[in-house]
């Protein structure tokens, strides 16, 4: 069985973790040393959002050089030491990998303009959108030309289908494979190629399952993403990617999984990770994307709303039971562990697109930088007093520890997964010899279990037939 089947993988948001040297910026030192964190947690594996050099128009998502860290988080040397932290601690090492386009600082764009997309008119020569909002094209000043930008301006698209762009790409992959990474998340690989004759996006006849912005939710996305293409350059990704494992950001609905899936070991399940707390949406998301056998659960990321904001507190405590019994690898973020919630921004934002809420620092003690930094927090630490790591690891009632206690019993959890019927507003599921139900209401519901639970996210969670309200656990299944 590959080592990533049923990983828990931790995300980590390096300008958010632990700052080192009292810039206010987390930093890849910063990682290392709160990687015993992550070993006591019980994680197999952490995903670092990009490490690159970047203009942060995307906040590292516009990459202007890829084989290199970012000044600010450090050097390739403190990259090969984490490295080698993390490797000590029996956890594996996951990049980004920003494969649709570069910043538009990175010098490709200059000395190597046919790698990218460009308009054959003086303008936009069709109606794409960009996913942040506006118009998918923009003139480049210095020459004149129209370029393609599925997301920020900044962000200008390349060509994969110039053979040059999937040499260098691949280059870029060997490149970190050599200094022991195991494996890298994809960034918006659905975007990766776009229809060779530019043809206009026809008007939205449905609703889109996933949320879009503005007026991308007008247009149905057939021409300038989800390309059949994209799956022959995603072989050219494997093939030097050996058996390292890729993880694809495809932001599109679970039936169109299954052509990116020949290529990569797992892609998210973002229909999800964006279904509402409640059992019936919760059942319809899981099963379809439960028989691919290869996603990668999420409940958030640094893109949207935090999990506590989203299910809100009462409810934390079963969608961790549900994330972590789920059958196959799971991907926690950073700070859901101890209950984060989305913060207040920055003002004036730096994420144009509202994102800063969902990207506030890791609170690792009650101090007032929640011992982030000694230095100015880039963006101020929500509520380091009320939750953080160490007042709840001295708590064993704390959410921390239930994560930790559902991490230590995944190996209980066998094949053998199938949605079983349960009363209204419960999930209920077998995972070989276990059963799992879970109450997404606030009042008891019936819950038939025999035998006392393994875990339970409550001390009185199942009585006399009786599911607790917001209450989850797991059970040997009787007889
Ligand atoms: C998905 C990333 O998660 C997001 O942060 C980024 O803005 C877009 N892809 C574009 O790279
Ligand atoms: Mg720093």
């Amino acid at each position: 069985m590959p080592w990533w089947e049923q990983a828990v993988v931790y995300q980590i948001y390096p300008r958010s973790f632990q700052d080192s040297d009292g810039d206010g910026v987390g930093d890849l030192r910063g990682v290392t040393e709160r990687l015993d964190h992550l070993a006591w947690l019980g994680v197999d594996a952490l995903w670092l959002s990009p490490i690159y050099p970047s203009p942060l128009a995307d906040f590292g998502y516009d990459v202007s050089d890829y084989t290199a860290v970012d000044p600010q988080l450090g050097s390739l040397a403190d990259f090969e030491e984490l490295v080698a932290a993390a490797d000590e601690r029996g956890l594996r090492v996951l990049l980004d990998l920003i494969l649709c386009h570069t910043s538009i600082e990175h010098p490709w764009f200059r000395e190597h303009p046919d790698w990218y997309i460009w308009s054959p008119v003086d303008g936009p020569p069709n109606n794409w959108v960009a996913a942040f909002g506006g118009p998918a094209w923009s003139r480049d000043e210095q020459t004149g030309r129209w370029y393609l930008h599925s997301f920020y301006p900044e962000q200008p698209d390349l060509d994969w289908r110039n053979h040059e762009v999937v040499a260098a790409m691949q280059d870029v992959v060997r490149f970190w494979l050599e200094r022991g990474v195991d494996g890298f998340r994809l960034d918006a690989i659905d975007k990766l190629i776009k229809d060779d004759r530019l043809r206009n996006d026809p008007p939205a006849t449905a609703t889109f399952p996933l949320p879009l912005r503005g007026e991308a939710a007008t247009l149905e996305h057939v021409y300038s993403a989800h390309r059949p293409e994209a799956i022959a350059a995603l072989a050219a990704i494997r093939s030097v990617a050996g058996d390292a494992l890729l993880v694809g950001e495809v932001f599109q609905p679970t039936s169109a999984y299954p052509p990116y899936l020949e290529v990569l070991d797992l892609v998210f399940a973002f229909e999800f990770l964006f279904a509402p707390w409640d059992a019936e949406r919760l059942r319809a998301a899981i099963a379809p994307a439960a028989e691919l056998r290869r996603v990668a659960w999420v409940m958030s990321n640094h893109d949207f709303d935090r999990l506590a904001t989203r299910v809100g507190p009462d409810n934390l405590r079963a969608a961790a039971l549900l994330l972590l019994t789920l059958p196959g690898a799971a991907f926690v973020y950073q700070g859901d562990e101890i209950g984060l919630a989305n913060g207040p921004g920055s003002d004036p934002p730096y994420d144009r697109a509202g994102r800063d809420a969902m990207r506030h620092p890791m609170q690792w003690d009650a101090s007032p930088s929640g011992g982030f930094t000694t230095g100015e927090p880039w963006l101020p630490p929500v509520d380091p007093a009320e939750r953080n790591v160490e007042a709840q690891r001295e708590n064993p009632d704390s959410l921390l520890h239930l994560y930790r206690r559902l991490i230590a019993a995944r190996g209980e959890l066998q094949d053998g997964f199938g949605l079983l019927d349960a009363a209204d507003g419960v999930v209920a599921y077998e995972r070989g010899e276990r059963v799992v139900a879970i109450n997404t209401t606030a009042n008891p519901r019936p819950a038939s279990a025999a035998n006392e639970p393994d875990i339970a996210t409550h001390p009185s969670a199942l009585a006399e037939g009786r599911i607790a309200p917001h209450a989850g656990a797991v059970t040997r299944k009787s007889g």
